[in-house]
């Protein structure tokens, strides 16, 4: 059932550490100055508050994303695109056994709407949960002020690419994105491009590692290209991904620089399955059946490759698709 009509609840009144208690359906979340603890109606968890934070961040940023995003081994949010699945225990094996588990649906503005006011009254002035631990601060301790900028960056979604005529812009020092202090020994240059008379319009072309020296957000892909279904949503890393995400369908990963090692999970019950460790022009594919979570010892380039194309869930569900995507 659709909970769709109930408005998030938080309280008016702060608690001791001067945060704000909220609740959704049958879930309730509050914070002290080290951990979110949530609460429903046969169990509760606490998440250390920096965690949880950039983990519902991720969830507010990427619209639920695609299929599963795992806060930890027990709290997450699965998308059904329309409405979201706010659960506890439903992707651990132990708590599903022992009948712990519990999942709640609702539309996705509502839940959105609870996310944004959690993130805006628990995130303290310092902190920015996009960022990497060593280029922030101040997660913890009582209520300090908040941080709206942090939170509420826009989120690149290109409609054609960016850099093309009135789409999303390439980042500059002009517009506030300096080169960040990972990425110093990567050029700048732009490509030359001579296109054919009459096309001067339609062809464009940028130095994507330039794009993404200059990102300001860590575990966070953005859309720079769209063609039909397929986007390319590259991203920079830069410790750990501050969720576990669960497929619900194949992802193509290129790794443009650097370093990442995944450890990969079976996507229903948590059982390790493979750590893989990728390093500069290593090209893998994700299964749809697993979950997985990235280590990035220094800021990296990630090139994310989804399928937007909707029925693939169902497919996959049904079995009509393999969770691989090719067989050698
Ligand atoms: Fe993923």
């Amino acid at each position: 059932m659709t909970t769709g009509t109930v408005p998030e609840l938080g309280s008016i009144e702060p608690n001791q550490h001067g945060y704000r208690d909220f609740a959704l359906g049958k879930f309730s979340f509050r914070r002290d100055e080290y951990f979110a603890h949530v609460r429903w109606p046969n169990g509760s968890h606490m998440i250390a508050v920096d965690a949880f934070l950039r983990a519902v961040q991720r969830d507010v940023a990427w619209g639920f994303f695609y299929g599963i995003v795992n806060f930890d081994a027990v709290i997450g949010t699965v998308n059904h695109y329309g409405t979201v699945d706010l659960f506890a225990g439903r992707f651990n094996a132990q708590y599903r056994q022992a009948g712990l588990d519990y999942s709640e649906n609702f539309k996705t503005d509502v839940i959105s709407r609870l996310f944004e006011a959690i993130l805006a009254d628990w995130t303290n002035a310092p902190f920015d949960p996009f960022a990497a631990p060593e280029e922030t601060s101040g997660a913890f301790g009582p209520k300090n002020g908040s941080n709206k900028e942090a939170i509420s960056r826009h989120r690149v979604t290109a409609k054609r690419m960016i850099g093309a005529p009135g789409d999303e812009p390439v980042r500059t020092d002009d517009n506030g994105f300096p080169v960040n202090r990972h990425f110093t020994d990567v050029p700048q240059d732009a490509p030359e491009v001579h296109a054919e008379p009459g096309f001067e319009h339609e062809v464009v072309s940028v130095n994507l590692f330039a794009y993404l020296s200059r990102s300001d957000v860590t575990w966070n892909p953005s859309v720079v290209s769209v063609c039909k279904n397929s986007l390319y949503c590259p991203t920079t890393e830069e410790y750990v991904l501050p969720v576990i995400h669960g497929n619900d369908r194949v992802e193509w990963f290129v790794q443009l620089s650097d370093e990442i090692t995944w450890e990969v999970s079976d996507r229903e019950t948590g059982r390790p399955r493979a750590r893989v460790t990728m390093k500069a022009g290593d090209v893998a594919a994700m299964p749809a059946d697993i979950r997985h979570q990235g280590f990035s010892k220094k800021r990296s380039m990630l090139l994310v490759w989804e399928n937007a194309n909707p029925d693939l869930p169902k497919r996959y569900e049904r079995g009509e698709l393999p969770p691989y995507p090719v067989e050698f």
